[in-house]
């Protein structure tokens, strides 16, 4: 094989088959197809290069301007280097870079990245108030020095699995669509582009579209609250919507990458995850000779996620045994753990109280952060505090603790945690930093 440009080698990924000795399917072949293949690393390739080529062809011709998306991940992995190769910059906007090593691989790669406060780490283009949907729609207008890709609307991005991932599918298949295709959801342009030429090809084709689990984290994927707000989704593209745990993640990937020698990321272990699960229902009821055939994505790799699992399973990476370790990520703590959770006005007046004085921790963003925070709170930001409790409880016992996080979800599971770590009183502000501001309590930014 030889190129004139690394873009040519993007596509024509393997389709393959996974031993059923692993997934134990008696009447289904489980076909993964490589995405983590392509030469920039994911499935975000094809789509980097379908919606970037038009608009680099153009710039390239004036040397000027700077490619521009809302992603903290693989797309962005990906436009960073065609613009790189185009002598073009990238800015990759985003209100959470969850993921050291995806932050740092692309400050590597030349990338600007801007933090912005906000939500949730996906666009949601109703909440006229979150910074990055202000963001998106000042790309959006005419006139602008942007070259925005905007993977959320761009038709491109679908049209780059219609046109590539779908057929590969169907050539390797011998000319038929799989009976079932799995995918995770995130712009939902993968599963919405091969979907449509698999049903094109065979209308009985299933597609089953995996999130993460509600308030869960899986780096590429929406939660299945997320999954209904943008863009390029469209419900009737799946037969069924199912979510998978981070951990049901993690144990995926380690088949692929253990038992299979396929080195996965997370979605991919979720694809597969999800994918043996509902099959499994499936292959029961089919019985004598009958065959089906059944392909899942496999995103991108393992090496990026190493922290994203060291935090969720320690004992992958040398760490002590999980029974022995002390806890120190709050998925750790069982969801019903008793945890105090305050409300707004009852918040305030315990953080105005004379003598107990408790200390308020922001679990924010930095940037969510300076632009408001509750006076006197000090920012540690979720990932950094992981870090923290590895070394036992960071805060005295003495004093006080109330947690705020955007909405109230992850400070009550980091109160559960550090209440099980011993601490006597810590808090969870109901509603996080939303709520405080709904309320109209005092805001203050650095
Ligand atoms: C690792 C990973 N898996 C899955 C997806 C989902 O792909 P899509 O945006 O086509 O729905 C993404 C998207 O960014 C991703 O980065």
């Amino acid at each position: 094989m030889r190129y004139d440009s690394i873009t040519e080698a993007i596509g024509n990924t393997p389709l393959v088959r996974i031993d059923p000795a692993v997934h134990g399917l008696r009447h289904i072949d489980l076909y993964a197809k490589l995405e983590m293949l392509n030469p920039f690393g994911s499935v975000k390739d094809r789509p980097a290069w379908h919606m970037a080529r038009p608009l680099l062809a153009e710039a390239a011709a004036t040397g000027r301007g700077t490619v521009v998306e809302l992603s903290s991940g693989n797309t962005a992995k990906a436009l960073a280097l065609l613009a790189g190769m185009h002598g073009l910059g990238f800015k990759s906007v985003t209100n959470r870079m969850r993921v050291p090593e995806v932050k740092e691989l692309l400050l590597l790669l030349g990338a600007e990245i801007e933090e912005l406060p906000g939500r949730s780490e996906c666009l949601d283009p109703t909440d006229t108030e979150d910074p990055l949907t202000r963001f998106h729609q000042a790309l959006s207008e005419p006139g602008g020095s942007y070259l925005h890709t905007d993977q959320y609307y761009n038709p491109l991005n679908v049209e780059a699995h219609a046109a590539g991932t779908g057929p590969e599918i169907v050539a390797d298949l011998d000319g038929k669509a799989p009976d079932w295709f799995v995918a995770c959801v995130g712009t939902a342009g993968s599963s919405t582009g091969v979907a449509k030429v698999l049903r094109a090809q065979d209308p009985s084709v299933k597609v089953l579209g995996l999130v993460a689990d509600k308030s869960d984290f899986i780096p590429g994927i929406r939660t299945i609250d997320e999954v209904h707000q943008v863009g390029l989704f469209d419900p009737g593209t799946y037969d069924t919507i199912e979510p998978v745990t981070s951990q049901e993640a993690i144990d995926g990937m380690l088949t692929l990458i253990r038992r299979c020698g396929i080195l996965s990321g997370p979605t991919g272990g979720a694809a597969y995850h999800g994918a043996v699960r509902r099959l499994r229902r499936v292959d029961a009821g089919l019985g004598g000779d009958e065959r089906r055939a059944a392909v899942f994505i496999v995103c991108d790799r393992a090496e990026s996620y190493l922290s994203y699992v060291r935090a969720r399973r320690p004992e992958l990476l040398g760490a002590a045994t999980r029974a022995a370790a002390p806890l120190t990520s709050p998925d750790d703590v069982p969801p019903r753990e008793p945890v105090k959770v305050v409300e707004v006005a009852e918040a305030r007046e315990w953080l105005g109280g004379a003598e107990s004085r408790p200390l308020v921790v922001d679990l924010r963003g930095p940037h969510a952060y300076a632009a408001l925070h509750i006076e006197g709170s000090v920012n540690i930001v979720d990932e950094l505090f992981d870090e923290l409790l590895r070394g036992g409880l960071p805060f005295s016992k003495s004093r006080p603790v109330l947690l705020a996080c955007p909405v109230g979800e992850k400070s009550v599971r980091y109160a559960a945690l550090l209440t099980r770590m011993g601490h006597p009183d810590v808090r969870s502000l109901a509603g996080g930093i939303v709520g405080w501001r709904d309320a109209g309590a005092p805001l203050v930014h650095e």
